[in-house]
């Protein structure tokens, strides 16, 4: 087994950052293929606690070979201040690699994702203000600073050039906002070329070198299917493609030269969503009130409450789907402990008719109401568990029954944030 990728599969915050850290031990490469920084990977592990967000969760091993891939936007304010949290604490970060190819997201990216948001008012897509969308907007447009650009002179003055003028129309005609200097944000790149420049290289001959010595390649997902930009709940999702077709494309592999062997769907065990959009199951009650405390539900990177509310299996299903799973790895088992009763979501009405899939529209999901199933709870703790066959036998019915309506079997179970509190049902890779 060679190439494994861990991907969300709902709408993002599933739990990847602490399977990939699980995982990554035995890989010589992970790598990032989607998203930026808008992206906010927890890792607890003996080095402390970490909220990455742009750097793949593979760091921490020494044997690890990491990438931020092709389909990455980077913000370099970011990763310089998470190498630097890194750094101090003595973890080494000299195996980073960023994709010539990658865009940057710059300071005006973060500016427009603001304005753009507030000129919305109520009708903003909650966004995490990240910079990301304007970012690869300018990808589309042919507008972007690449990171690659940083190393040339010539492509960085001219990438720089035609978009801050661009910028700068849009900044006064539109936002009233005093222009950019093209000088300004010349300096700015020279300081990212001094501290970034040197991870910067064409990162497919480093992926596709491992994978031809028999070396295990992971592809680390960010956000979730449900948010991606095709599939997701379109307009309420990310810019970028966090599905298993865009693992391919975000780090510059052909699908019919390599093959993903274990692609693992990250389900957390009930549901949240962060920022605006529909989201059938959501609980407006105490229930979800008591999930968000005990899971400490609040965004990483935006510290914004999530919104929770019971597992939805239509959208676990469509996203498994859409992902092709191998398997799933559901997170998070022991939030629900202390919980009498647990529901289900096994389909939809809308008008008092049935719905056959997960709805393309976003106001035919927001129409959706849900059609619940319901177990009993198991109301012990489970976070000691280390054992598929140990866990108390409602919370066993609970994953069999999870595992049936996504028609994927489960690899691991997560009872706990850190990387011991873990159930390996099957082994992976
Ligand atoms: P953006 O990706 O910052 O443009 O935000 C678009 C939508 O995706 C918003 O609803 C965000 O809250 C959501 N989103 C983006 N990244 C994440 C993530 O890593 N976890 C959860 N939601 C996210």
């Amino acid at each position: 087994m060679s190439l494994i990728s861990v991907l969300g599969a709902q709408w993002g915050d599933e739990g990847k950052g602490k399977i990939v850290d699980l995982l990554a031990e035995k890989a010589n490469v992970v790598a990032r293929f989607s998203g930026g920084s808008n992206a906010g990977h927890t890792v607890c592990n003996p080095y402390g606690e970490f909220k990455l967000h742009l750097i793949p969760s593979g760091i921490f091993y020494p044997h690890t070979v990491c990438i931020i891939g092709n389909g990455v936007v980077v913000s370099p304010d970011v990763l310089l201040n998470e190498l630097k949290q890194l750094r101090e604490k003595n973890v080494d970060t000299s195996r980073l690699y960023i994709s010539s190819r990658a865009h940057l997201v710059m300071s005006y990216h973060f500016l427009l994702d603001r304005l753009e948001e507030e000129a919305k008012g109520s009708k903003a897509l909650g966004t995490t203000r990240s910079g990301v969308g304007p970012a690869y907007m300018d990808k589309a447009a042919r507008l972007g600073v690449r990171a690659g650009d940083l190393l040339h002179e010539e492509d960085l003055r001219r990438s720089i050039a035609v978009a801050v003028e661009q910028k700068n129309a849009i900044l006064s005609k539109v936002y009233g906002v005093p222009p950019l200097s093209v000088e300004d944000v010349y300096d700015q790149c020279c300081h990212y070329r001094e501290q970034l420049g040197p991870l910067v290289c064409d990162t497919v001959p480093v992926i596709k070198g491992a994978l031809g010595r028999g070396e295990l390649v992971l592809l680390e997902g960010a956000q979730g299917a449900l948010l991606d930009i095709d599939f997701g709940t379109y307009p309420y999702v990310t810019s970028s493609s966090p599905v298993a077709a865009g693992a391919f494309v975000g780090v510059g592999l052909s699908p019919s030269q390599y093959r993903i062997d274990c692609n693992l769907g990250v389900l957390k065990s009930y549901t949240t969503r962060v920022g605006g959009g529909p989201m059938p199951t959501e609980l407006a009650d105490e229930t979800g009130e008591l999930i968000r405390q005990k899971g400490s539900e609040f965004g990483a990177t935006t510290g914004r409450p999530r919104r929770c509310g019971w597992f939805d299996a239509v959208a676990a299903r469509f996203s498994a789907d859409i992902n092709g799973f191998t398997a799933v790895a559901l997170t998070r088992l022991d939030v629900l402990d202390s919980l009498a009763r647990i529901k289900i979501c096994t389909g939809y009405r809308v008008d008092g008719e049935a719905l056959a899939e997960f709805p393309s529209s976003a106001t035919v999901l927001a129409r959706s109401e849900p059609v619940y199933e319901e177990l009993p709870g198991w109301q012990c703790a489970t976070s000691h568990l280390r054992r598929l066959e140990d866990l108390p036998k409602e919370a066993r019915a609970y994953v069999d029954r999870l595992s049936e309506l996504v028609s994927c079997p489960v690899g691991i179970v997560s009872v706990g944030p850190k990387r011991e509190e873990t159930i390996m049902v099957m082994p992976i890779p």
